[in-house]
């Protein structure tokens, strides 16, 4: 499967390095709050579960699963939760853990969902995010790696449901990925 994307984008050394970076300045702000991680699926799954262990805090963890609606290939910005926290985030800081900032408009629609809930305060960490691509500008508190306007996969980003478990990240090549 690794050799369909040739070099990483990001290898598993600069992701460690990285994550353990931002674990470090979110130990910083957190600390003495009632931290609660949530990450949304399924892009984030990888790096939440590396962020989550490089976070030297008692925090409660928490999911939501969504699915970014497309619009004629594209994100409509409408967002479909089909599972949802199982905790009261009223009152409690939350830090939302997504895997990339594109146009924005998925973080956009879930800022505005969780802010209904009250929380005591709400940021945002993203692994990635691909500045040439906003459409609308959000406002990201924490941000792994600023890549260019390439489509990638792996860590937990997916093309058509695969190549999540990749363990690094790299660039879709178009040309290796077979036709349906
Ligand atoms: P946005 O709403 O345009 O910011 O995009 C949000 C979602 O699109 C992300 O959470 C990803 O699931 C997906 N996405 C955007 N760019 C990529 C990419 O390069 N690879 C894999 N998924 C992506
Ligand atoms: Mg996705």
């Amino acid at each position: 499967m690794t050799q369909l994307f040739g070099k990483p984008l990001v290898t598993q050394e600069a992701m460690r390095t990285r994550i353990k970076e931002l674990g470090r300045d979110i130990t910083l702000h957190y600390e003495h709050k009632d931290l609660v991680l949530v990450g949304i699926l399924k892009g984030a799954f990888m790096f939440y579960a590396d962020l989550a262990r490089a976070i030297r805090l008692p925090i409660t963890v928490d999911f939501m699963i969504v699915k970014s609606q497309q619009y004629q290939g594209k994100t409509s910005g409408k967002v479909k939760v089909l599972t949802d926290l199982t905790e009261e985030i009223k009152g409690r800081d939350v830090l939302l853990v997504e895997d990339i900032i594109d146009s924005g408009l998925t973080v956009q629609y879930l800022t505005k969902l969780f802010a209904k809930r009250k929380p005591k305060s709400l940021q945002i960490c993203a692994l990635l995010s691909k500045p040439a691509r906003r459409q609308i500008d959000v406002n990201v508190h924490y941000v792994g790696f600023e890549i260019p306007n390439h489509y990638v996969v792996g860590y937990g980003l997916d093309h058509q449901q695969q190549y999540r478990n990749l363990p690094y990240l790299a660039v879709l090549d178009p040309k290796s990925v077979e036709s349906p």
